[in-house]
């Protein structure tokens, strides 16, 4: 592993979290057929700061939200906006999307602008559970806050499918590439 502690760019916080996950001798092998790039940052400490302050590290689970589409498609664009104003609104209310003296996990959202199911909106996942919930209006929302993020039962009757992300991303992309070339 020493080429990822010599990096002269300073960014090591991602292979120390492979090496865990894989084995340092797996990834010293991986990260020869596969490099990671790694330009320089322009402003490391403002990034530092950035990670800092958004509490990247801290991260238990990540929302995506199909809102304010180009194309509106599973639903107007002004119901989804209502539903992602309604979403950070209750998250922010609830202190679930900030760090507290009690609980140092929080909950990302994101507004995505479409996420290709186009039916049956607003659309909605949450990472890493992987459960993708339809028509996410703000009586829904307010359902799978309480019900998923709080209570960690998902919302079945607006769940339209359940896939977890793998553990590691990493050894499934090489398996995916590995196949591709074979
Ligand atoms: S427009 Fe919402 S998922 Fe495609």
């Amino acid at each position: 592993m020493q080429e990822d502690k010599t990096d002269p760019n300073g960014i090591v916080s991602l292979n120390p979290v492979f090496s865990k996950i894989n084995g340092s001798k797996a990834l010293s092998s991986e990260s020869q057929r596969y490099p990671l790039t790694q330009p320089k940052l322009s402003d490391p400490t403002a990034m530092a700061n950035n990670v800092q302050n958004l509490g990247l590290n801290q991260i238990q689970r990540h929302i995506f939200l199909c809102a304010d589409q180009t194309k509106p498609k599973c639903c107007s664009k002004q119901a989804s906006l209502e539903s992602w104003n309604y979403l950070k609104r209750r998250l922010k209310e609830l202190k679930l999307d900030q760090k507290t003296s009690s609980c140092s996990s929080l909950i990302f959202r994101t507004k995505a602008n479409c996420l290709r199911v186009c039916a049956d909106g607003p659309i909605m996942v949450i990472y890493p559970d992987g459960v993708w919930y339809r028509q996410a209006k703000p009586l829904v929302i307010e359902r799978i806050i309480q019900e998923h993020l709080i209570g960690n039962k998902v919302v079945e009757e607006y769940a339209i499918t359940i896939h977890p992300l793998p553990v590691t991303f990493y050894s499934v992309t090489k398996d995916c590439w590995d196949n591709a070339r074979n």
